[in-house]
C-alpha cells in the first residue's frame, strides 16, 4: 500500500474550502460560531467573513472541475482535511453516514483520477457539541478524538495510504485559540496573547500529542497498513540580533517551544526540560503523567509531516507572551510574506537538522506556500501574474530536494494551496492559491504560479530557468 514515488501534491483544509455549513446533517463546529457569531474576522481584518461557503469544495460538481485541474496539474497526492462535525454532528455518538458518504466518494474521485488522498484528521475545526465541554483543555478529548479517528479508519482505511493526525499544533493552539479568546472577551486587540494563555493552552497540546499517539497505537493494533504522522510548523529560529545575549536566549527559547516541544514528543517520547519547568510555573495544572510518555515513546509516527514558511527571527521583548517577539521582525532586505520572512536556505537546514537530531525520520513537507497582498496578484485576462509566488516555490523546492541529496529521507512535498481559500482569521484578504478563485462567482484562473508548479512536477523537480 505505500508506495515508493516521491509524491507532488497540494494541500488544503476542510473549513477553508468546503463550504455546505449546514448541509447533509454536518453539526456546526467551533469555527462556524466564531465566524458567524463572533465574527472573527471582522475584529481583525474589519471585513465580516465566514467559511459559509467558502471555495463551495463541498459540492460534487464543483470538486470533479477542481480534481480536473489537479491533473493538469500533474499532481499524484492532494492533502486534505475531513471536517469531524459532518462525521460526527455532536463530536462523539451518532454517526451522519451522508457525512461519510460525501468522503467515500471523494477518495473514489481522486484515486479514480489517479491522486492519492492524504487525509488530515484534524486541522482546527473541533465539532461546537465538543467545545462546549470544554474542548482539548478537557482530558477527556484524547477519547473523543481516538473515538472519532476509528471511525473515520474503519470508512476510510482501506483506501487511503496516508492519515495525518493533527495540523500545527503551535499556530492553532498558542495563536490563533488565544486570539479567537481575546476576540470573544472583547477586550483589547486579539494579538495581545499572555503568558497565563500559553499556560493553559500547554494542557491542551499535551492533549493532542497523547490523542495523537494512541490514535497511531490504534490504527496499527488495527491492522491499518498505510502510514500516519502528524504534521508539525516548524520555524527554524533566529536572534534579531546575533550579537546580542538577550536576543540569542530568546532565540533558543523560541525554538524550545515552537519546535522542539512536539518533535522531542513525537521521536524521543518526552519534552523538553526547559519546556516543562516553564509551563509548569505558568501553569500548575501542567502535570503530565509519566504515563502520558510512555504513550509517547511506543507510538511514533511513521512520517514527520513538516509545514515550512519561514523562519523566525526573535527578538527579546518583555511585552510579548514568555519575553520574546517573532511576528513582526524581517532584518532581510527581501520583503517578508504574509507567514515570514522568504527564506528557502532555512527549510534546508530545518531539515538537515531533523535527519541529524532525530535519526532521519521519513518526511513529507506537507505545506509551504507564500500568501501576498493584492499588488502581488495581478488578474490579467485569463491568467493572473504572481511572480513572487512562483518564485517562492521555486526556491523552497530546489532548498528541499538540495537536503534530499544530502540523505534527508524526504518522500513528498505538498504545495499549500492550490486555490485561494479562506486564511481563517483574514478571511479571503490573503490569497495563497496556485488557482485564482472568484470568492463570488467561484471561477477558477490558473495563475502562472500554476504553470511554474506544473512544470517543476513534470521536469521530476528541477526548474525550467527564468
Ligand atoms: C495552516 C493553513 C494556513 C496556512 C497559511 C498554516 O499555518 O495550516 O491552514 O492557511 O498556514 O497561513
Amino acid at each position: 500500500m505505500v508506495s515508493t514515488k516521491f509524491l507532488w501534491g497540494a494541500a488544503s483544509a476542510a473549513y477553508q474550502v468546503e463550504g455546505a455549513w449546514q448541509a447533509d446533517g454536518k453539526g456546526l463546529s467551533n469555527w462556524d460560531l466564531y465566524t458567524n457569531v463572533y465574527r472573527a474576522t471582522e475584529t481583525v481584518t474589519g471585513k465580516h467573513e465566514t467559511g459559509n461557503v467558502a471555495i463551495n469544495a463541498y459540492d460534487r460538481a464543483q470538486y470533479l472541475q477542481d480534481i480536473a485541474l489537479m491533473r493538469e496539474l500533474g499532481i499524484n497526492g492532494y492533502r486534505f482535511s475531513l471536517s469531524w462535525a459532518r462525521i460526527l454532528p455532536d463530536g462523539v455518538g451518532r454517526i451522519n453516514e451522508a457525512g461519510i458518504a460525501h468522503y467515500q466518494q471523494f477518495v473514489v474521485d481522486l484515486l479514480e483520477a489517479g491522486i492519492e488522498p492524504i487525509v488530515t484528521l484534524y486541522h482546527w475545526d473541533l465539532p461546537r457539541a465538543l467545545d462546549d465541554r470544554g474542548g482539548w483543555l478537557n482530558r477527556e478529548s484524547v477519547g473523543w478524538f481516538r473515538n472519532y479517528a476509528s471511525v473515520v479508519r474503519e470508512a476510510l482505511g482501506a483506501k487511503v495510504s496516508k492519515f495525518i493526525t493533527f495540523n500545527e499544533p503551535f499556530i492553532d493552539l498558542f495563536l490563533i485559540e488565544p486570539m479567537i479568546e481575546n476576540i470573544k472577551s472583547g477586550v483589547g486587540s486579539p494579538f495581545a496573547i499572555t503568558d497565563a494563555q500559553y499556560g493553559h493552552q500547554a494542557v491542551a497540546l499535551h492533549h493532542w500529542l497523547v490523542a495523537s499517539a494512541e490514535t497511531i497505537g490504534d490504527f496499527r493494533a488495527a491492522g491499518y497498513r498505510g502510514e500516519i504522522g502528524m504534521a508539525l510548523p516548524l520555524m527554524p529560529t533566529i536572534p534579531e540580533n546575533p550579537g546580542k545575549s538577550e536576543d540569542i536566549r530568546a532565540a533558543a527559547l523560541a525554538d524550545a517551544v515552537i519546535n522542539r516541544w512536539c518533535l522531542d514528543a513525537l521521536f524521543k517520547g518526552r519534552y523538553p526540560i526547559e519546556v516543562m519547568t516553564l509551563f509548569r510555573q505558568l501553569n500548575p495544572d501542567f502535570a503530565p503523567f509519566e504515563e502520558d510518555f510512555a504513550i509517547l515513546a511506543a507510538n511514533k509516527p511513521d512520517f514527520l509531516g513538516v509545514n515550512f514558511y519561514a523562519p523566525a527571527f526573535v527578538r527579546q521583548e518583555d511585552s510579548a507572551p514568555l519575553g520574546y517577539d517573532w511576528m513582526n521582525t524581517n532584518p532581510d532586505p527581501e520583503p517578508a510574506a504574509f507567514n515570514g520572512p522568504v527564506r528557502p536556505d532555512y527549510l534546508r537546514r530545518l531539515l538537515e537538522r531533523i535527519r541529524d537530531e532525530y535519526d532521519n525520520p521519513a518526511i513529507y513537507i506537507t505545506e509551504n506556500g507564500a500568501g501576498f497582498g493584492p499588488t502581488d496578484e495581478v488578474l490579467d485576462g485569463d491568467t493572473v501574474h504572481d511572480p513572487r509566488r512562483a518564485n517562492y516555490i521555486r526556491r523552497h523546492i530546489e532548498a528541499a530536494l538540495k537536503a534530499k541529496e544530502n540523505g534527508v529521507d524526504l518522500r513528498g512535498y505538498m504545495v499549500w494551496s492550490l486555490f485561494d481559500n479562506f486564511e481563517w482569521l483574514h478571511g479571503y484578504g490573503r490569497r495563497f492559491g496556485l488557482v485564482h478563485v472568484d470568492f463570488d462567482t467561484q471561477k477558477r484562473t490558473p495563475k502562472r504560479s500554476f504553470d511554474t508548479y506544473r512544470d517543476i512536477v513534470a521536469n521530476g523537480g528541477v526548474a525550467a530557468t527564468g
